[in-house]
Order: structure tokens, then C-alpha cells, then sequence
């Protein structure tokens, strides 16, 4: 088996003997429906939306921020977490995607407490930051990665001490800690990884992942103050 057979095979084993809560009909149905759509097979592994359902439980999150919803599939992991009353704010660039994503949530019975806001994040934020939400208990960041540095800038004000903010695809094969490598994207997630490390208001840590995405890795930054 080359490692890469490895890590699915391990994803698989994970699926088959842990994540064994009660089948939910509406994830396997969100990946299906989006692959069917012809949106890109980039959504969180099953091991890691459970991650993320976890994390969005130990923060007993009422108020939930995604930025970068691709087809719901993680958005419903978390949505799942919500106590009842709690609200889950999703924001994705593409009409096509938020459409498909939008029909998943619906099935999925959570279409009263996840909404979805179309348009490039980098405009909604602001519009969301004028409304004066609550402060939000979890924000997983997962768009385009040349924006991280930016979303985490808004992730720090819409939060508050004790929220926690998830940044998916860190690592990225290895290119985050290869200094020859200026791609804007990586350029991106180190500007974001540079403010947790140094900003007073944040601590943090990015643990490396392999599975069935590849060589990769997530960031966690706890807001302190
Ligand atoms: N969180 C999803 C995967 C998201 S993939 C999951 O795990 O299931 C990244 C998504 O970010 C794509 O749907 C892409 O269209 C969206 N995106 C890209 N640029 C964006 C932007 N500027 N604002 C909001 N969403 C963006
Ligand atoms: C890509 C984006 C993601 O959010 C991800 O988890 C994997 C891949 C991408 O744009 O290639
Ligand atoms: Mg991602």
C-alpha cells in the first residue's frame, strides 16, 4: 500500500469504527448532491468534521461564524452542535455552491438555525460586524487562503475571550515552512499563523494532518482577551 492508500484506509477505519453516533443520512447526502453539482471534492474529511462538532461542543457554541461554506458538508458537522436557539452565519463567494449548500442544510432540518450570505467575505464581514452580533464561540475560516490574514483579523472582532478560531489547510504538503515558497495562498496562511503567534489577544498551535485530503493541517488560536 503507498502512504497515501495508508491514509485513506486509516480515514475509513476512523468512519467505520468511531464515528459510529447514529448514520446521518443528511452528510452522506450533502457529499453526494455536491459532488453531483460539480463542486470541488475539497469539503473536510469525516474525521475532521467530527473534530469540529467536537470543538464546537467543549466551547458549548451558541454562535458559530464559517467562512467558506463549498456545499454545507462542515457547516452541517457544526450545525449539529448547536444547542436549540443557537445560529450558525455561513458566507461563500459562489452563488453555485451556496445554492447547493442551502438544499443540503434544508435536509439536513437546520435551515432555521444556518444561514448562508452570499457574496466574497471580505464584503459580508463588515456588513455582519454592523449588525452587532453576539460574540461568536467558534469561527472556522476555510475560503481562499490569500484572505486568511484578513479573516482572521475579523475573526478577532467579532469574538471574545474563551471563543476559538479554526483555520483549515495550514501545512499544505509541507509549503508553509518552505521560505522559497511564495505562493499567495501560503504567503496568506503564514501572515495568519504569524498574527497568532504574535498578537496579544491570541494563543494558538497547528497540528499536521494526513488522511484523504493529503498532508495538511488546521490551526487553533484561542481568543484571550
Ligand atoms: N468548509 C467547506 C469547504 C470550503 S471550500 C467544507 O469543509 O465543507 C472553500 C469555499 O470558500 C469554496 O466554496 C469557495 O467558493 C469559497 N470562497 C472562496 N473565496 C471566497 C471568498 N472571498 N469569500 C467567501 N467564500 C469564498
Ligand atoms: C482546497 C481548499 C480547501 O479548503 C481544502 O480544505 C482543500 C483544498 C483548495 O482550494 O484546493
Ligand atoms: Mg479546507
Amino acid at each position: 500500500m503507498s502512504e497515501s492508500q495508508l491514509w485513506h484506509a486509516v480515514d475509513e477505519y476512523v468512519a467505520d469504527r468511531l464515528l459510529t453516533d447514529a448514520p446521518d443520512e443528511a452528510l452522506a447526502a450533502a457529499l453526494r448532491d455536491s459532488d453531483a453539482a460539480g463542486l470541488p471534492p475539497i469539503a473536510v474529511s469525516a474525521p475532521a468534521g467530527k473534530l469540529l462538532q467536537i470543538l464546537a461542543q467543549v466551547q458549548g457554541a451558541r454562535n458559530i461564524l464559517e467562512i467558506g461554506t463549498l456545499g454545507g458538508y462542515s457547516t452541517i458537522w457544526l450545525g449539529r452542535a448547536l444547542p436549540a436557539g443557537g445560529r450558525l452565519i455561513s458566507l461563500e463567494y459562489e452563488p453555485r455552491h451556496a445554492e447547493v449548500a442551502v438544499r443540503n442544510i434544508a435536509r439536513a432540518g437546520l435551515d432555521k438555525q444556518v444561514e448562508v450570505r452570499v457574496g466574497a467575505a471580505l464584503d459580508s464581514l463588515p456588513r455582519l460586524a454592523d449588525e452587532n452580533p453576539p460574540p461568536f464561540d467558534l469561527v472556522f475560516i476555510d475560503a481562499d487562503k490569500v484572505n486568511n490574514a484578513h479573516y482572521m483579523e475579523w475573526a478577532l472582532r467579532l469574538t471574545s475571550a474563551g471563543s476559538l478560531i479554526v483555520l483549515d489547510n495550514v501545512v499544505r504538503g509541507g509549503r508553509v515552512a518552505d521560505q522559497d515558497n511564495t505562493d499567495p495562498d501560503v504567503v496568506g496562511t503564514r501572515a495568519a499563523l504569524d498574527m497568532i503567534g504574535s498578537h496579544p489577544r491570541l494563543t494558538g498551535t497547528a497540528i499536521q494532518t494526513v488522511g484523504v485530503k493529503g498532508y495538511d493541517g488546521f490551526a487553533l488560536a484561542r481568543v484571550l482577551a
